[in-house]
């Protein structure tokens, strides 16, 4: 049940004409020329009067959905409900483009396009008559992009999630094909030489049956997760399936409510709190959530003004067990989950164990106790009762060492057979050695995984760097890599991978990502040879190189005399300003000149 808030949405409010934020443009009494010029324009297209200059919530829909981004594409028909909920509790609709954010085909890397996209949002948001404004999300970024920029400027927000896709099944099969999943599972099988090209792209695709985004837990999901539990997307809307009546009629529920929002003047501020943010991280342990999490969420936080990093994720989340039975940590798919109760019934279970801040306000004007309080799933078998967990401690470590300053692990993906060769050595259980074979890149990989000159073991640790935000640029989802051939051949399936770049959220690799500084911004990472050993120690949270201080200080010094990590050259202006200005993944790769910009709205 999704629950809107108890004012209902302001119909038949009596607002006077000076209320509201728009009335700047369009009810300045002292300056009416300016109020008739700034009305006039929007007359063109049919809107009268009464409705622009009567005090009327003028609220934006931030449309997301294009031809160009399938993921979120959805929302055009969407966004005709929202704005029916909008008129229906008394406001006018506003709906306009922002920039697109396509996961799975923007070139290099579609993170790129998260601060471009949050950038002008902040100035649409900033610079045109909205009291409020609903954001359409779906795809990895779109959702972040849209908080950082809600945040930025504070007026009245919530989100509308496009809602996953319908699952995906083979031809002939009765198997859940996940998107995301699907495609690690068909190039291990494609590398091993089990399938061939055709069945490559047939497995691949079974996994996007339906309008929706990503089927699976994987950064959409999450984010949209992440989204609700930080109390700006209506309860229980996150999850439900693209396609089914109940996302239309959420669309219209959300329309309604942020009409309310804005007659209660309820902002970003007031929910996205540390409490909120830290009820999120709890969640993302408990649902599986994706990798990207953290630096998404440390993001929208640093525009918030909320101070969160990565030993916040580790102190508040490590603990918290997976209670969410959904690829890639588990078997189903998302339309199992929003069946079985979706994010409150997860949520339902987090606040019997004290493990949320109950009274953390949400969107709706209710707490999140109100929300999901009793909303327990009967579908044990996908969200399971938090004394019965799927896995014990699922959130992330966090990572230091002399690698890099700061890393993140997500342990729960990792494979029993990954943990009998690495992990259960009784003498140094949790610990342990290895040489590593260090990438400069994923076409460096491409082109050495499986050459006989790269001596590769069961005992190998791969390194990919280059992939950070500077140096890919935007970073690049590949630290998590595969087996070469003739391991996957003997069923070595998982290589640990050490990376300053990010991985697919649906990846169920056991990887240390995102390590920062990366490899081009001056880390450790750069100074890396083909067997150097490195000591990983989970408990200790530490990974360390094993080569001695004098020999990495000449090879930083041999680094430096060649100029540095070499990185190749922005192809777009976009690159170039995003190099110049990004922080690193740990502190959420967020435009370090744009951080210090808060609550522009009411400056
Ligand atoms: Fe868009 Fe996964 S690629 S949601
Ligand atoms: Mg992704």
């Amino acid at each position: 049940e999704v629950g809107l808030g108890t004012n209902g949405g302001g119909v038949g409010s009596s607002s006077s004409p000076s209320k509201f934020r728009s009335a700047r443009w369009f009810n300045d009494k002292s300056n009416p020329e300016m109020s008739a010029l700034y009305a006039d324009r929007y007359f063109n297209f049919g809107l009268t009067e009464e409705e622009l200059m009567s005090g009327r919530p003028i609220v934006g829909i931030a449309q997301s959905g294009s031809d160009l981004a399938p993921c979120n594409r959805y929302h055009l028909t969407l966004a005709k409900r929202v704005r029916e909920g909008i008129r229906s509790a008394g406001g006018i609709a506003f709906e306009f483009p922002t920039h697109p954010i396509q996961e799975s085909s923007r070139r290099p890397t579609a993170t790129l396009d998260r601060n471009l996209a949050y950038l002008g949002l902040v100035e649409l948001l900033f610079a045109y008559p909205l009291d409020g404004v609903v954001l359409l999300t779906g795809c990895d970024k779109t959702t972040p992009a849209f908080l950082m920029a809600a945040a930025t400027v504070n007026i009245p927000a919530i989100c509308l999630n496009v809602g996953p896709m319908l699952n995906g099944r083979i031809k002939g099969s009765n198997q859940r094909m996940g998107s995301g999943t699907v495609v690690w599972k068909a190039r291990d099988l494609h590398a091993a030489g089990e399938i061939d090209d055709d069945m490559l792209v047939e497995m691949i695709t079974s996994g996007t049956p339906s309008a929706g985004h990503c089927n699976t837990m994987g950064t959409a999901s999450t984010m949209n997760a992440l989204a609700e539990a930080l109390g700006m997307a209506l309860p229980g809307s996150a999850a439900i399936p693209a396609p089914y009546r109940e996302r239309a009629q959420v669309a219209y529920k959300t329309g309604r409510q942020i009409v309310e929002m804005i007659h209660a003047d309820r902002k970003p501020s007031d929910i996205m709190t540390r409490e909120a943010f830290e009820n999120a991280i709890v969640v993302n342990s408990a649902i599986g959530g994706s990798t990207n999490a953290p630096i998404h969420l440390n993001a929208i936080a640093k525009h918030t003004g909320v101070p969160l990093d990565l030993n916040d994720w580790d102190k508040i989340g490590f603990d918290i067990p997976l209670l969410v039975n959904v690829q890639p940590a588990g078997e189903m798919l998302c339309e199992e989950y929003y069946k079985a109760g979706g994010l409150p019934a997860v949520m339902a279970e987090l606040l019997d164990q004290g493990k949320l801040h109950a009274q953390a306000l949400t969107c709706n004007g209710r707490t999140v106790k109100d929300n999901v309080s009793g909303q327990h799933s009967w579908d044990r078998q996908t969200i399971r009762a938090y004394s019965e967990p799927q896995k014990e401690s699922a959130g992330f470590l966090h990572m230091t060492g002399s690698l890099f300053d700061s890393a993140i692990m997500k342990t729960s993906v990792i494979s029993d057979g990954f943990r009998k060769e690495f992990l259960e050595d009784p003498n140094d259980p949790n610990a342990f050695e290895c040489k590593a074979v260090v990438f400069d890149g994923r076409e460096d990989f491409i082109q050495r995984i499986d050459d006989p000159k790269t001596s590769i073991d069961k005992r190998t640790i791969l390194v990919m760097r280059g992939a950070g935000p500077i140096g890919y640029p935007g970073a690049a989802e590949v630290v998590n890599m595969h087996a070469p051939g003739h391991l996957l051949k003997q069923g070595v399936h998982s290589l640990p991978c050490i990376g300053d770049g990010r991985q697919s959220g649906t990846s169920g690799s056991p990887s240390i990502l995102n390590a920062s500084p990366e490899a081009a911004a001056g880390g450790n990472l750069a100074l890396l040879r083909d067997g150097d050993r490195l000591r990983v120690d989970l408990n200790k949270r530490k990974v360390n190189i094993l080569v001695a201080e004098d020999e990495l200080e000449r090879r930083r010094k041999e680094l430096e005399s060649k100029g540095g990590y070499a990185i190749p050259e922005s192809q777009t202006p976009w690159q170039d300003i995003f190099r110049r200005e990004t922080g690193q993944l740990n502190e959420g790769m967020v435009l370090n000149c744009a951080v210090k910009y808060q609550r522009v709205a009411q400056r």
